[in-house]
């Protein structure tokens, strides 16, 4: 059946009025996970699924469900879209936002032309996919397989100092539905690429068929604060110098060799933070991905190995936690290739590529055949207000979800 095309100015209008909940005085987009911001985001985006007319279902660990079962889907397994309404600090409006609501506005387009889909289909947002807040990323979704046990995640101690449990509790979606209570048939999510080769190769649509692998790790050097003008560089333990050491042998190191491995040093912490005391302790992270498994292994053994040298010559201890470590994930290259041949009966260019980003599909792929649809995004920007992807392709995605949709929902 053809069921036609998205309704483009309800979707823009609805990722743009989203977008404008959670700013802060500075006009920044804040709403990190399961804060007062991103529960206005919640309750906007509850109430849309609520105007379509689809079934809601919230779990305990927060995960909103948008569920349209209609007769002529049966006992069927359900095909599930989504993403994550969860942004970072100073955020873009698509990131997790697109895929949520291009996943709605699917569900509205095929009620509206009369389609009978064979199984349900269900729109998802899942509950801090970012982990700005609340380590690890992709949790809800992680939760979600069962991987990661609910009792366990919502005990996670924010950035903030908040456990989790307790915020869900406060801003009302602490639901009562158990993680897995639905395992879909398939999962879809549809994400701008937030890389720059779609935008650079002038191509509107991605296949996504791997998403590389993710290590977090957080280090803690703790040294002696000492007088800057008295104490003889020979006599420092300093901290933030190691520190320092460690972001760039990380750099020089990825930069010297030919692999995709990036790292990425983005949170550091000194104590006491004083412009005449040398550094006592310095905490920082370490964002470390590779598409390569025996890779990743590899840079995190040269980083421990690391550690352990500066650790000598700077006489500093150096402690080590894993915050979240993924493997690389291959997505279902059946899906994958039904994306492919949707993107070329619309006429539109399209490639096969990885995802550098971590995605809650790379979770759900776990329980479920799983792929992605990229869109570009100008300039390669993301975890930025500067994110932008143009409104004809953010269409043409949606469109593209839409052909799958009903190719993947006829049976
Ligand atoms: C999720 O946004 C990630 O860090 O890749
Ligand atoms: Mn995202
Ligand atoms: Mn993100």
């Amino acid at each position: 059946m053809n069921t036609g095309s998205i309704t483009a100015r309800r979707l823009l209008g609805r990722i743009h009025e989203l977008g404008d909940i959670g700013r802060d005085e500075a006009g920044r987009l804040v709403r990190l996970a399961a804060s007062d911001t991103e529960k206005l985001g919640r309750d906007r985006l509850l109430a849309w699924l609520r105007e379509a007319g689809l079934q809601i279902a919230i779990d305990r660990i927060g995960n909103i469900f948008g569920i349209w079962a209609p007769e002529s889907a049966g006992g069927n397994a359900a095909l599930m879209l989504g993403s994550h309404i969860d942004t970072v600090i100073n955020a873009g409006i698509y990131d997790g936002c697109y895929g949520v609501l291009a996943g709605l506005e699917v569900i509205e387009t095929l009620k509206s032309a009369g389609f009978q889909p064979a199984r349900p289909v269900v729109v998802a947002a899942f509950t801090n996919e970012e982990g700005v807040r609340f380590a690890p990323d992709m949790m809800g979704s992680l939760v979600y397989t069962g991987s990661l046990a609910v009792d366990e995640a919502l005990a996670t101690i924010g950035t903030d100092g908040a456990v989790l449990g307790a915020e869900l509790e406060r801003i009302g979606y602490a639901g009562a539905m158990e993680p897995g209570f639905l395992i879909p048939h398939a999962y879809i999510e549809l994400h701008i690429e937030q890389g720059p080769v779609l935008a650079r190769e002038g191509q509107s649509i991605g296949a996504v068929t791997d998403l590389q692998g993710i290590s977090w790790q957080k280090v803690t050097v703790a040294g002696d604060a000492n007088h800057a003008g008295t104490t003889p560089m020979s006599m420092r333990r300093d901290a933030g110098h190691a520190a320092a050491r460690v972001v760039t042998f990380l750099r020089e190191r990825v930069r010297a060799s030919n692999a995709p491995t990036v790292a990425t040093v983005g949170c550091m912490a000194f104590e006491p933070n004083a412009i005449n005391v040398i550094p006592s302790r310095a905490t920082f992270t370490v964002d470390l991905r590779d598409p390569d498994e025996a890779r990743l292994q590899g840079e995190e053994a040269a980083l421990a190995d690391f550690l352990q040298r500066i650790a000598a010559e700077e006489q500093v201890e150096v402690h080590v936690e894993r915050l979240a470590r993924f493997q690389p994930v291959r997505f279902d290259s059946n899906i994958v290739t039904l994306i492919e041949k949707t993107a070329q009966a619309r006429g539109l260019a399209c490639r096969r590529m990885i995802s550098g980003a971590g995605h809650d599909a790379q979770m759900i792929a776990r329980i479920a055949p799983s792929a992605m649809i990229f869109v570009p995004s100008i300039g390669g920007i993301s975890h930025n207000p500067r994110e932008h992807t143009p409104e004809a392709d953010l269409i043409a995605g949606a469109n593209v979800l839409l052909d799958v949709v009903t190719s993947l929902a006829s049976h």
